[in-house]
């Protein structure tokens, strides 16, 4: 392997990743380690993350994640867009308290989520209170939080028009809900990033997404980050 070669967070790469020494690049994940108090390793799915939002940024329409946790790549993307100057609304969805397992269906259990769900909240990946989650995006005016479990909170996104959609709940049943409710107030031509899409371990959630693609006619993109990328057609 050659001594540059990008290899973390599953993906190993010779390809150019100079991104990861630019400076805006940069400024935005700092931004992000600094939300979630320590570094993912995760820079090539940030780099995808700020580049949907930038695509986003040129549609009419609020950004909506579902899934926020402590809120690393939304604080990214807010640094790197200057949010509050753009005078849109990012809407931030979670339960800040891990998965709701009234939502868990039997291939999620089989993949291992309430395990997994279980040991994050013990490692402390997970936050357990959205206070703290409050007081890091305090920074900005133009964020809504929406603290409870999807799909019951989806209804208090009251935007008419989305232009960037970032689902990454690691459980089928509330990521296949908030793409089929927010669809139809998706913009023509806005990126929906589907965080867990092609991860290691959660085949049930691409089987399940690949599934609601076909409903809607479009076509999912695996990526080599795990990453799952759909364009609103
Ligand atoms: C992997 S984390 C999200 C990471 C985040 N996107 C980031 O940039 O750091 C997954 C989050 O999904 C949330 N979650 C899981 N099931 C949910 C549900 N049914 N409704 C709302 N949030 C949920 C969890 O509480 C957890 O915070």
């Amino acid at each position: 392997m050659q001594p540059d070669a990008y290899n973390q967070d599953g993906l190993i790469s010779v390809h150019n990743h100079e991104f990861m020494q630019e400076p805006r690049f940069t400024a935005a994940y700092q931004r992000g380690v600094a939300a979630a108090g320590q570094d993912y390793h995760w820079h090539w799915r940030v780099h995808i993350g700020l580049w949907a939002a930038q695509t986003a940024v040129r549609l009419p329409g609020d950004f909506v994640e579902c899934g926020v946790n402590r809120g690393f790549l939304s604080s990214s993307i807010m640094q790197r867009l200057d949010w509050d100057a753009l005078g849109r609304q990012f809407y931030l969805l979670d339960t800040f308290r891990g998965v709701d397992p009234r939502y868990l269906s039997d291939d999620d259990r089989r993949e291992g989520v309430v395990e997994k769900n279980a040991g994050w909240i013990e490692q402390g990946f997970y936050a357990t209170e959205s206070d703290s989650v409050r007081r890091n995006f305090a920074e900005w005016r133009n964020v809504t939080i929406v603290e409870g479990a999807i799909p019951e909170t989806l209804s208090r996104v009251t935007a008419a028009r989305i232009a960037f959609l970032h689902i990454d709940m690691n459980c089928a049943a509330p990521e296949v809900a908030a793409l089929e409710y927010f669809w139809p107030r998706l913009q023509v031509g806005a990126p929906v990033l589907l965080d867990d899409y092609a991860f290691h371990g959660y085949r049930h959630q691409k089987v399940a997404m690949d599934a609601l693609a076909e409903r809607l006619g479009v076509a999912i993109a695996s990526l080599p980050t795990g990453q799952g990328l759909l364009i609103r057609t």
